[in-house]
């Protein structure tokens, strides 16, 4: 009796097993003679450049110092680390022999040309909001860059994660497919503005949390998550600063500029930033239209905030925190406000950044040690690396005399800068 019924289990599960392969299994998509680079247009070309930048393939798609497009950029996720694949014209390792339905079916569906699922790590999840010229043109850049013969290191995802055929049940279970609808109800530059930034630019792919099956949360939109060596890509629902956008810093910030409320992008923005700027200024205008209609200040009464940080950067006199106010001034105040005189005209105001508000210290901490260097463009004397010259103790105590004299708030408990300990 029991064997029967072990039997039947067995059966039912195995049925279930193939139900499972057959769903999850795609074709492969027959390969095609590589197309000649002068097949295609020139303007066509041009504007997968352009939508190329904007979505920030070359830097995903580039080791540092490597050949473009060749692949091999390692994307840590909690289920193991994920290369970027080559996705030069090369016939072997890379798309050479791929047609644009195979290019197509990669980006709308996260299928390789062989059939295979591919990782979400490589945003399709975003992708496949593309409108089909866009597409094309993407397929068509790719086409005329130059075909490098590289190959990836191994992913280094555990068995049985990485078994591709079940990312078809991650797919059932998270992925909306199908390109973006147009609200009827919002002006053309707010549906510019949406179209870029859930598509193309992907920003929730990093500023929206994910839950424990790597796929964005749903419910908590643009919420801010931490990403990369422990930076935090902000919450862009609301502001952790007290400081209002406004429509003109947000374009500021996306030009990649100094704003005087919010600072400059650093860390793993910065790259985002320099893709952005392949884009004309309607469109950046556009992607600041679409966050403003809905990013609020986290903060009541955030203008009365906003107002006593800057009044408290004007007239702090001796302060108890009498190491952080030391170091600070020693390190920092050259170029920041030193806590009586306006701040330089070019610097970013310390008392309304985001770095200080939010209720964890990583990006702080990471802008301290690593500074901000010629790669972010930040005009005036560059801010030096602190790595070696103040200890991780050191960077503490001047956060807390900050966090206190500056915005009034406790300092961040001990425990949360063990994510970003000094190696
Ligand atoms: C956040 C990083 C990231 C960005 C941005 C990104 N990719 Fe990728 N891409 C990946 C990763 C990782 C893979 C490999 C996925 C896998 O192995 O399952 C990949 C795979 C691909 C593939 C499949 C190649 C193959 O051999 O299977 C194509 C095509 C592709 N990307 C095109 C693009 C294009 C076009 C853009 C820009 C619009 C882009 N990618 C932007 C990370 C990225
Ligand atoms: C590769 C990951 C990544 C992507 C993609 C990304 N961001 Fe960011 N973003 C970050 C990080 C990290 C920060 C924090 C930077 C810092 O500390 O200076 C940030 C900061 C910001 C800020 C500043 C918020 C504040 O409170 O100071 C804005 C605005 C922003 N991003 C907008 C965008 C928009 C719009 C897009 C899409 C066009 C986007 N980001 C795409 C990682 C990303
Ligand atoms: C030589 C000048 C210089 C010194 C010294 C300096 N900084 Fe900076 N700091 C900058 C520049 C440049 C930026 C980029 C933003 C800007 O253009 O204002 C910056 C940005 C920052 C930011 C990010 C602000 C934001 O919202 O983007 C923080 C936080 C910061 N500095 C903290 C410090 C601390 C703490 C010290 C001392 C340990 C320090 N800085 C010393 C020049 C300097």
């Amino acid at each position: 009796m029991s064997s029967r019924l072990l039997s039947g289990i067995v059966c039912v599960g195995l049925v279930a097993v193939l139900a499972f392969l057959a769903l999850a299994w795609r074709p492969a998509i027959a390969p095609i003679e590589t197309p000649a680079p002068q097949s295609f247009a020139p303007e066509l070309v041009a504007k997968g450049k352009m939508l190329a930048s904007a979505g920030n393939c070359q830097s995903c798609h580039t080791v540092e110092g490597g050949q473009p497009f060749a692949g091999g950029v390692g994307i840590p996720t909690p289920f193991g680390t994920i290369y970027s694949t080559n996705i030069t014209p090369d016939r072997t390792v890379g798309i050479g022999a791929w047609s644009l339905a195979a290019f197509e079916r990669a980006m709308r569906e996260g299928v390789g040309r062989d059939g295979k699922h591919l990782f979400p790590a490589f945003p399709y999840d975003h992708f496949a909001r593309l409108t089909d010229d866009d597409v094309t043109a993407l397929y068509a850049y790719l086409m005329t860059v130059a075909p490098v013969n590289a190959v990836q290191p191994a992913n280094t995802v555990p068995f049985p994660l990485d078994i591709r055929a079940l990312q078809a049940g991650w797919k059932m279970l998270f992925f909306r497919p199908g390109p973006s609808l147009p609200d009827p109800q919002r002006s053309a530059g707010w549906n510019r503005g949406a179209y870029l930034s859930e598509g193309l630019a992907h920003c929730g792919a990093c500023h929206t949390p994910r839950n424990v099956l790597g796929a964005e949360s749903r419910g908590l939109p643009y919420d801010g998550a931490v990403i990369k060596d422990g930076w935090i890509a902000w919450p862009l629902d609301v502001s952790p600063s007290p400081a209002r956008w406004t429509k003109d810093s947000f374009i500021a910030y996306l030009k990649g500029e100094t704003t005087e409320n919010h600072g400059r992008a650093l860390g793993p923005m910065g790259p985002v930033i320099h893709g952005l700027k392949a884009l004309p200024g309607e469109d950046i205008a556009a992607i600041a239209d679409y966050f403003m209609s809905f990013n609020r200040p986290l903060r009541p009464k955030a203008d009365a905030l906003a107002q006593q940080a800057l009044e408290r950067s004007r007239t702090i006199g001796q302060d108890r925190r009498e190491r952080g106010r030391q170091l600070y001034v020693g390190a920092c105040a050259s170029c920041h406000d030193d806590g009586g005189t306006a701040p330089l005209a070019t610097r970013a105001r310390l008392p309304l950044t985001t770095a200080l508000w939010h209720d964890r210290p990583n990006n702080f901490v990471l802008t301290v040690r690593n500074g901000v260097g010629a790669p972010d463009d930040a005009p005036g004397p560059p801010m030096p690396p602190f790595a070696a010259s103040l200890s991780d103790s050191e960077i503490v105590a001047i956060a807390d005399y900050l966090r206190h004299t500056r915005l009034g708030l406790p300092k961040w408990p001990a425990e949360l800068y063990d994510e970003i300990a000094s190696p």
